[in-house]
């Protein structure tokens, strides 16, 4: 896993790819309907699929590969809070990363109910559309926690996570 003391330091991919799928992600939630809705949720999905297959494939940049923790990590690191301490990991930490895989998860599954809800076999159907909508709460209600820990791990860290998502250290 990728634990050490260093500070964090993204590619410019994942820097990108970040602030392009936010953006998709928050249009989308405001602008709920139409060709735009579609071609932005299908373009956010590209983005997610871009960064996937390089962090398992083709960068040798530790930040960019992806981990799966173990409850062992998320237990060690859930002390580390409870001590008021958050090492810089040279990628996410255990609970972001799973955080990060459950953003992607979502922004799939809101790609293929949007996509059922319009297939001429369920048109009409009301299933697809609730269940569209749902996932976005949830993809809300995550996107708020994101925030919320980004703004705490920042200052346990004594580090600007934010602006490090927008400049490389190199
Ligand atoms: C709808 C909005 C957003 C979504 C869906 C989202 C999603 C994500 C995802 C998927 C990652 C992992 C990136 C990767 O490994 O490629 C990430 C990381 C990150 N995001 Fe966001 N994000 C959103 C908004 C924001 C905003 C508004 C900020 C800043 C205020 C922000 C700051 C960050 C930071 C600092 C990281 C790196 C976290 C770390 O150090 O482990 N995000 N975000
Ligand atoms: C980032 C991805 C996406 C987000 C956050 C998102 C979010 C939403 C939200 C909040 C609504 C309103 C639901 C309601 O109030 O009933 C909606 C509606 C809809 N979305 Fe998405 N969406 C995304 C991607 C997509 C994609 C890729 C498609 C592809 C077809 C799609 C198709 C639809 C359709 C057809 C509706 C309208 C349902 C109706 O006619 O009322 N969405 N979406």
């Amino acid at each position: 896993m990728n634990h050490d003391d260093q500070s964090v330091s993204w590619t410019a991919l994942i820097r990108i790819t970040h602030w392009l799928v936010a953006l998709c992600v928050l249009v989308n939630f405001f602008n709920d309907t139409g060709f735009w809705h579609r071609v932005i949720g299908y373009t956010c999905l590209a983005l997610v699929c871009l960064r996937v297959v390089n962090g398992l494939f083709i960068s040798k940049v530790s930040s960019s590969k992806l981990y799966v923790p173990r409850v062992s990590n998320l237990k060690a690191h859930f002390k580390e809070l409870l001590h008021k301490r958050g090492p810089a990991y040279a990628g996410h930490n255990p609970f972001g990363q799973w955080a990060v895989y459950l953003m992607w998860l979502l922004i799939a599954l809101l790609a293929l109910s949007g996509w059922v809800s319009r297939t001429d076999a369920l048109w009409g159907e009301d299933w697809p559309v609730d269940l569209h909508k749902a996932l976005s709460d949830v993809l809300q209600g995550i996107v708020i926690l994101h925030l919320l820990a980004i703004a705490l791990m920042s200052k346990l860290q004594k580090q600007n996570l934010v602006k490090a998502m927008i400049v490389s250290k190199e």
